[in-house]
């Protein structure tokens, strides 16, 4: 029978926010022959109705918290539950929605509580139900490429491997300062909650689990020592650093700033020229939308990341929610206390090397890779303003470009839609969890991976990663 033929795998979605709606419910209503939410939890009226309308939910298949879609005295309605609720509450509906017999899609990280991780994995092999853990840059054509290159030994054996996540200073100062990641109490450490998925790409292209790993790092910016003198506790209330202060919240979130200067970094001519044209010629650049739609795309980047602040995206309700909410704060003044920087290293049964640098201080948002081979050398960076690959071998000295491809503005380098795809394979019986990576044993190793970096940054010493894979029989 051919895939388009076979019915669309059926699933359930728990948090109809960012991740739920915007890519998952996104993927299914582009591919309705693949994928078709039938039920939703979700607190927030608002979001609520809005996936209701968007999938055509029932109302009484639409549900205010997750209690009540998996209670144990309902039936499973679908083949699998998307949990897409915020790191702290993942661990009480997957465990729920194990039991009631759904296959998970579990967003990363799978818990901030190593406990909560294994009892997750142990519930899942109990009821012989897969768990696709949102590792998505699994599945962008970038990783799969480096991996493809070191499992085809074109550099021979890998002696260092050097992965750096550069999270933007307005990205670690929306996400991980004034919002919901910027404390470990309301989400995770930063090495777990920003970077779960770089640790699951040094685990899968180096091909083997770590040793030990060492580990340190600081939060040396974001703090209230570094404010400007006379800087009031929020941006809204007459600050005299408007003007030099990057993170002045205004200019984040009322002129959508942040994404336009990523376009002025595109490697296309016309793209620059757009973002030029659209932070500066705002006017000129609206009545030429009227003729194209890209353009109209560009100047709706003004939306991310104001569409976290509020639903209400007109200059006067982004102004309320600055006045109001936790992004108009001072950006050295919100209370946070995840690390701005890390770095860990590890190290390898075959005496292998992976360094990850993580931190929030980059004026691009994107990684860097380096791999360094007994033959030759891959590096690469994969960014919002583009990726590129390069290779090196050692007998000709000469870099060769071996995989390039444009500006993405989300989505995670194609990796969010390329994980959906290879989870409906899973769930048709195309494609092995193994194979895919949808078991959930494999995602663990990042999170051991994690864990024990912050163990080892807090405790100051060298960790075997053994003393984290112990506890559960693999
Ligand atoms: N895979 C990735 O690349 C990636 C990227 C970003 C975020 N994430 C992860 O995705 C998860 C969700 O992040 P987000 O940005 O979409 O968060 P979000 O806050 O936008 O969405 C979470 C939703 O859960 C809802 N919710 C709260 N209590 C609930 C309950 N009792 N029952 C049902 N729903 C409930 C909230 O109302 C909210 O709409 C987080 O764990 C985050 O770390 C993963």
């Amino acid at each position: 029978m051919s895939e388009l033929k076979e019915p669309p795998v059926t699933a359930v979605m728990t948090g109809a926010g960012l991740r739920g709606r915007e890519v998952y419910g996104e993927y299914a209503l582009k591919h309705p022959d693949k994928l078709k939410f039938i039920a939703v939890a979700e607190p927030d009226t608002e979001r609520r109705r809005a996936f209701q309308q968007a999938h055509n939910i029932p109302d009484n298949l639409a549900f205010a918290s997750w209690e009540t879609l998996f209670a144990p005295e309902n039936d499973r309605l679908a083949d699998a539950a998307f949990i897409c609720t915020r790191d702290n509450l993942h661990y009480r509906p997957a465990l729920a929605a194990l039991e009631s017999g759904y296959h998970l899609v579990l967003e990363k990280p799978i818990s901030p509580s190593l406990d909560e991780c294994r009892d997750i994995a142990a519930t899942a092999e109990k009821h012989r139900r897969n768990i696709q853990v949102c590792h998505v840059l699994r599945f962008t054509g970038f990783w799969r490429k480096i991996k493809e290159l070191v499992d085809s030994d074109w550099i021979g054996r890998v002696i260092h491997y050097d992965h750096s996540e550069n999270v933007s200073y307005w990205h670690f100062g929306h996400s991980y300062v004034r919002g919901s990641y910027g404390t470990e109490a309301s989400s995770s450490p930063f090495i777990l909650a920003k970077s779960c998925h770089d640790l699951d790409l040094m685990y899968w292209i180096i091909g083997d689990k770590p040793l030990s790993v060492q580990s340190m790092g600081d939060l040396s910016h974001y703090r209230p020592e570094n404010a400007p003198l006379g800087a009031p506790d929020r941006c809204t209330n007459g600050c005299p650093e408007a003007e030099k202060c990057p993170w002045y919240a205004p200019r984040m979130y009322l002129a959508g700033e942040p994404l336009l200067r990523i376009g002025l970094h595109a490697r296309s001519p016309l793209t620059r020229l757009l973002a030029y044209l659209s932070l500066n010629h705002r006017k000129t650049l609206g009545i030429l939308s009227r003729f194209s739609s890209s353009l109209r795309a560009i100047l709706n980047w003004n939306r991310f990341p104001a569409t976290v602040i509020t639903t209400d995206l007109s200059r006067e309700g982004r102004m309320k929610a600055l006045r109001e909410g936790p992004y108009g704060r001072c950006i050295y003044k919100s209370g946070n206390d995840v690390l701005d920087h890390q770095i860990t290293t590890y190290k390898f049964p075959d005496g292998t090397t992976g360094t990850l640098t993580l931190h929030g201080v980059s004026e691009l948002e994107g990684r860097e890779i380096r791999i360094f081979g007994t033959k030759g050398v891959i590096r690469g960076y994969f960014r919002y303003n583009g990726e590129q690959i390069t290779v090196t071998d050692f007998r000709f000295a000469k870099s060769r470009v071996v995989y390039r491809a444009g500006l993405s503005m989300g989505g995670h380098g194609g990796g969010d839609f390329g994980l959906m795809e290879s989870f409906v394979k899973v769930m048709r019986g195309q494609k092995s969890p193994h194979e895919a990576g949808a078991d959930i044993d494999n995602a663990l190793e990042a999170h051991y991976m994690a864990f024990a970096a912050e163990a080892a940054r807090t405790g100051r010493r060298e960790v075997p990663l053994n003393e984290y894979r112990k506890g559960r029989s693999f």
